[in-house]
């Protein structure tokens, strides 16, 4: 028999194929966003940067710039060229728990 807990996760499994439900991890990278970036940028799936030059979150594009690689700047110390945009760390943990999350909420460009 399915406690109740189990009940819970099989509907999580569910949603999160159909919309994007978060998982635990996702949560806590979303969490860490929020806290360091949200004042210039939109982190969440709707809504607009602060700032008017920082792009929102969920229109980075999944391919190029969230593999390995972005995960490996977040931990060596994300910058840019942008004056306002300050140097960020992250452990491993986080670095990939930010783009667990990132991945989640990229809304892709239509088929061409
Ligand atoms: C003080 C404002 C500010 C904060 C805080 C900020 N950003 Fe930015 N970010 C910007 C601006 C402005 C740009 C656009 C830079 C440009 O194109 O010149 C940018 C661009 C970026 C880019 C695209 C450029 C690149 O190097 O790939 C990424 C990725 C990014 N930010 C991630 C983050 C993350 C992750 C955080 C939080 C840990 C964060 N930003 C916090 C202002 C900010």
């Amino acid at each position: 028999m399915i406690g109740r807990a189990g009940y819970t996760v099989l509907l999580l499994a569910m949603t999160s194929s159909a919309s994007h439900a978060l998982d635990g991890e996702q949560s806590r990278g979303k969490a860490l966003l929020q806290t360091l970036c949200s004042r210039c940028h939109a982190v969440g799936q709707t809504g607009t940067s602060p700032h008017p030059d920082a792009p929102p979150f969920r229109s980075f594009g999944d391919d190029k710039l969230y593999d390995e690689d972005f995960a490996e700047r977040l931990q060596a110390g994300l910058s840019t060229i942008h004056p306002d945009m300050p140097t960020f760390q992250f452990n491993r943990a986080d670095a990939e728990a930010v783009v667990n999350y990132l991945k989640a909420i990229q809304v892709r460009p239509k088929a061409k």
